[in-house]
């Protein structure tokens, strides 16, 4: 008898991954089993629960024509290995592979876990009735690492079939089988593709029990012989049950063979037969020939042909009664056909069954080969036909459960980038995938971040589901994040770089897959840093503003016509992170003077904002003000000092050669940008001018030729500079003399230095004019007819070509010169003839008096106004109209006091000015005395 109790265990391989709901551990199995792949997965469950049908349809059988389905759903499983055994009655026989194929039982799964065992109701341990009714028994066991986990489920199931065609042919994933109805000897059939000859065979061995097989001969197509236990040694299964012949081959056997029909490859098992029947032996030649292909896959449709006349199964004409196409065993009416889009339909060579890729009868599964992303799709599809030889009219059940599986297809992840401008963020989604994929990490350029790491730095990180199960990912990452490169094409444009590598993973199998992106934006966000300044009397004050980039610049400066780095040791410098601030003095190194002009001087400094190591000039700055700076300084005792100074336009200059007019007059100080130069009036070449009120001195500072050794170098100097030091001296008028020269062409500017001439008219006490009356003394007293002695001298001045001459002098009642009643003392330089009291007294060079020219002295006696004998006022006040005038010009004023007397003295005059036209070169000082008072004891004389 068929005895085979092979033990088999499956293997399996179990990798542990914890996902959000912890207590799940979803895991996978492979069997070496081609076609089984058994994963036993989900919630270990109590070891005593034995549902022979799982009250939520957890684990599910039923009859399906000539097949027992039992379905085990993926929420079921448990643990990492799986068995199933077959029960007959007691006896637990655990089925290997081969003795499922042997034995009309298939195993599937999906990587999930759920799994379908298909059982033939002609299989082995299957409780035959009659043919009619079926007894089942399947026991389910699965267990984790440790066998103390073990869960197990016994499964029953009562199935009735009846409608068996003469032939049956049933193609299993992992077997073929072929039953046929046994005829009674009495009445021999043939029929098609299956001759049932009776023969008298007198050899049949005694051992052999009635209605048993005794041997086989295969046909491959040649001959080969095996009895019964051969045959079933050799893995193929041959049975008898009470009506029919049973015949089971795995596929690829020794004993069968591929032969392609209608451009479909197929696989042929055919066998004939010999069994004893009661009174004789009977051979019954079967074949059974499945499809191993025949599919043509589109990315929308799967299309499987299987040949309409299968020529080792149909010998003559025959006719197709029925069709039916099902899914995973189970057959489709027209509608749900309808709904899903299936289609079945008969040609003249071929039955064609065509399935949409992607309904939902089947299941999607990423794949990951070289990294790539691929999907397939699997499907299994059933097709069932019903034909009848026409000559014999004996009926065919063809049946071939077909499980399709496509070919890799390449989904190649899209990584798509949407972004608003004014977000500086790269919004990247990733996809699309199908649910199996998680996205465990990113690596950036600064490492690995898990997901939730993502989530923690604000990235955003989301998982996208959709309807149709599908996925896609999102993230977010702020260009201002470290993990985003950037760089500037050029001054304005900033390229945010963002390399990153997503670390997929596809459950459950945990194959890692990583897939790398590179994101790119470019925008004309750079602000550039930006410059301003002031100056106050002495300083520049320059402040940087950062730019968006910071401190990416160096500070550089003009310096003789170059661009140096900011000395930051010569200049304070301050750096609070958003601005820099510079004080320059307006004398230092990194500056140029523009213009000069008497009172100021316009210097300039240059600033350049470099971006280092591109050299890009990002801003620049040039700020000019003009600082107080007095060129030229004329003291009233003739002492003049004037700084030349070397401006931007004469480059070449060196101060240190800069002479005066007279070249053996050299600065008394100088430095690469100054000469400093002290004279007197009456030295250096000094030349003098009189204009009205005004004595102007003048001298020129310039670079003069005399300078032989460097005549050979006349780059270095500029001999066209010229700089003309000038000093007006004002007379000290009531009115100030505003006076101002056209600056000669190109020549740095320069306004004349103003001094003041001061003269001052004093009361001696004596005539030897040694002691003088303060002005504390004032008013002085005298009687009448006591001498008043006046000394007009011109003050400091150490000009010897300066005289000093009286034009008029008077006396008034009053302080205001200009009041009447007046008398005039001297007239046009000359004594007035009508008062003989008035006396010139002689000036010699002493002690105090260096040149004699400069002073007058005079004396009158002391007089009152009258009028009609009454005297009008005690005081008087002594006026003059001093003249200064060129010594070296005598034909004028300056031949001295009444060179050439005048006697035409005035009467005492009403009122009007006493000045007259002068010559261009005299200037003219009013001087007063202080108020004389006449003593009350006058009146003694
Ligand atoms: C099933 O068990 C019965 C007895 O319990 C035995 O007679 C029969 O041969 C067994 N069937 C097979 C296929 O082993
Ligand atoms: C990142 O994810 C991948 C899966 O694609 C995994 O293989 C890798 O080990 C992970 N790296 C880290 C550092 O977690
Ligand atoms: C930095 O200095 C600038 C002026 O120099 C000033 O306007 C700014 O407010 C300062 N910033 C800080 C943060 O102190
Ligand atoms: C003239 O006056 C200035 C300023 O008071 C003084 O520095 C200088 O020495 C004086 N020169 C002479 C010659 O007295
Ligand atoms: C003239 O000089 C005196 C003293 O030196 C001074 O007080 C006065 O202001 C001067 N007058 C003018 C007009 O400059």
């Amino acid at each position: 008898m068929f005895v085979s109790l092979l033990s088999f265990s499956y293997a399996v391989y179990l990798l542990h991954l914890e996902i959000l709901m912890s207590y799940i551990f979803l895991c996978y199995l492979s069997v070496t089993w081609i076609l089984l792949a058994v994963p036993v997965c989900g919630l270990f469950q109590s070891p005593s629960s034995k549902p022979s049908s799982h009250p939520d349809g957890g684990l599910k059988s039923e009859c399906l024509w000539n097949i027992m389905r039992l379905t085990l759903d993926e929420a079921l499983a448990v643990g990492s290995q799986l068995e199933i055994a077959a029960i007959n009655g007691t006896d637990i026989i655990p089925l290997s592979p081969t003795l499922a194929a042997q034995c009309g039982y298939s195993m599937d799964s999906d990587p999930w876990g759920n799994t379908k065992v298909f059982v033939s109701l002609l299989g082995c341990y299957v409780d035959n009735q009659a043919d009619e009714t079926f007894n089942l028994g399947l026991r389910i066991q699965m267990y984790g690492d440790g066998l103390s986990k073990k869960v197990q489920h016994d499964v029953t199931e009562t199935c009735s079939y009846s409608r068996w065609a003469s032939r049956e042919i049933l193609c299993d994933r992992n077997y073929m089988e072929v039953s046929t109805l046994m005829v009674t000897p009495e009445v021999p059939v043939t029929m098609d593709g299956q001759k049932v000859q009776e023969t008298w065979q007198d050899a049949i061995p005694d051992a052999v029990a009635p209605n048993s097989i005794w041997k086989m001969t295969f046909h491959t197509p040649d001959s080969k012989v095996m009895v019964l236990k051969d045959a079933h040694r050799a893995g193929y299964g041959a049975m008898t049950t009470p009506t029919r012949l049973v015949l089971r081959s795995p596929y690829n056997m020794p004993e069968t063979y591929a032969e392609e029909v209608a451009g479909v490859p197929m696989e042929v098992f055919s066998v004939s037969t010999y069994y004893k029947q009661v009174r004789r032996l009977a051979i019954i030649v079967s074949a059974a020939a499945c499809p191993t292909g025949g599919l043509v896959f589109t990315d929308e449709v799967i299309t499987w042909y299987v040949p309409r006349r299968i020529p080792p199964l149909i010998s003559s004409a025959f006719k197709i009664l029925e069709t039916h196409m099902g899914i995973n065993g189970q057959r489709l009416d027209k509608t749900m056909m309808a709904i899903r889009r299936y289609k079945l339909s008969i040609t003249e060579s071929h039955v064609v069954i065509e399935l949409p890729v992607g309904s939902p009868d089947g299941y999607y599964k990423s794949h990951a080969p070289d990294y790539s992303y691929h999907i397939t799709y699997t499907v299994e599809p059933m097709l069932e036909l019903l034909w009848r030889a026409e000559d014999t009219r004996a009926d065919t059940r063809y049946k071939v459960l077909f499980p399709i599986t496509t070919p890799l297809m390449p989904r190649p992840p899209h990584v798509t980038e949407s972004r608003v401008p004014e977000q500086k963020v790269f919004n990247v989604l990733l996809g699309t995938f199908l649910h199996d994929v998680s996205l465990l990490n990113i690596t950036f350029t600064t490492g690995v971040l898990t997901v939730t790491e993502c989530n923690a730095r604000g990235f955003d990180f989301q998982e996208h589901r959709f309807a149709n199960s599908s996925k896609t990912f999102s993230l977010q990452v702020p260009f201002s994040d470290e993990v985003v490169l950037k760089h500037n094409p050029n001054p304005l444009t900033t390229v945010y770089f963002l390399p990153l590598v997503f670390g997929l993973l596809i459950l459950p199998e945990q194959i890692p897959f990583p897939h790398p992106a590179e994101l790119e934006a470019s925008l004309e966000d750079v602000v550039l840093p930006t410059t301003t300044g002031f100056c106050d009397q002495d300083n520049f004050y320059i402040s940087v503003k950062y730019g968006s980039q910071g401190d990416n610049f160096q500070i550089m400066m003009l310096h003789a016509g170059s661009w140096r780095e900011l000395d930051t040791e010569l200049y304070s410098l301050t750096d609070n992170n958003t601005h820099v601030s510079i004080v320059v003095p307006y004398t230092a190194p990194d500056t140029v003077f523009e213009t000069v002009q008497s009172d100021s001087i316009r210097a300039r400094v240059d600033l350049l904002l470099l971006e280092t190591p591109n050299m890009w000039q990002l801003n620049d700055l040039s700020l000019a003000c003009y600082f107080p700076l007095t060129m030229t300084e004329c003291y009233p005792n003739g002492t003049v000092t004037a700084l030349a100074v070397k401006v931007e336009s004469v480059r070449n200059l060196n101060p240190k050669y800069l002479t005066l007019s007279d070249q053996s007059c050299k600065p008394v100080f100088s430095n690469d940008r100054f000469a400093f130069f002290s004279f007197s009036l009456n030295s250096c070449g000094t030349t003098r001018t009189f204009f009205d009120n005004v004595m102007a001195y003048e001298n020129e500072i310039a670079m003069h030729h005399s300078m032989g050794k460097h005549q050979s170098r006349k780059g270095l100097i500029n001999p066209d500079y010229r700089h003309t030091v000038s000093c007006y001296y004002l007379v000290n008028d009531t009115e100030t003399m505003a006076f101002r020269t056209r600056p000669r062409n190109s020549d740095p500017k320069a306004d004349p230095g103003v001094g003041q001439l001061v003269v001052q008219m004093r009361l001696a006490q004596e005539v030897s004019y040694d002691l003088f009356y303060q002005t504390e003394d004032y008013p002085v007293v005298k009687y009448l007819q006591q001498p008043l002695y006046f000394e007009v001298e011109l003050m400091w001045s150490t000009d010897p070509r300066i005289a000093l001459v009286l034009e008029n002098c008077w006396a008034t009642l009053h302080e205001d010169r200009t009041t009447l009643p007046s008398w005039d003392l001297i007239v046009k330089r000359c004594e007035n003839l009508d008062d003989r009291y008035i006396v010139f007294h002689p000036v010699v060079a002493d002690a105090r008096i260096h040149i004699p020219a400069h002073v007058k002295r005079f004396s009158v006696k002391m007089f009152t106004f009258t009028t009609d004998e009454t005297v009008l006022k005690e005081q008087i006040f002594v006026h003059c109209d001093a003249d200064l005038c060129d010594t070296t010009k005598p034909d004028g004023i300056c031949s001295g006091q009444c060179a050439s007397p005048l006697r035409d003295a005035k009467p005492l005059k009403p009122t009007g000015s006493r000045r007259g036209r002068r010559a261009a070169d005299i200037s003219q000082h009013q001087i007063s005395s202080g108020p004389i008072l006449l003593s009350d004891s006058s009146n003694f004389v």
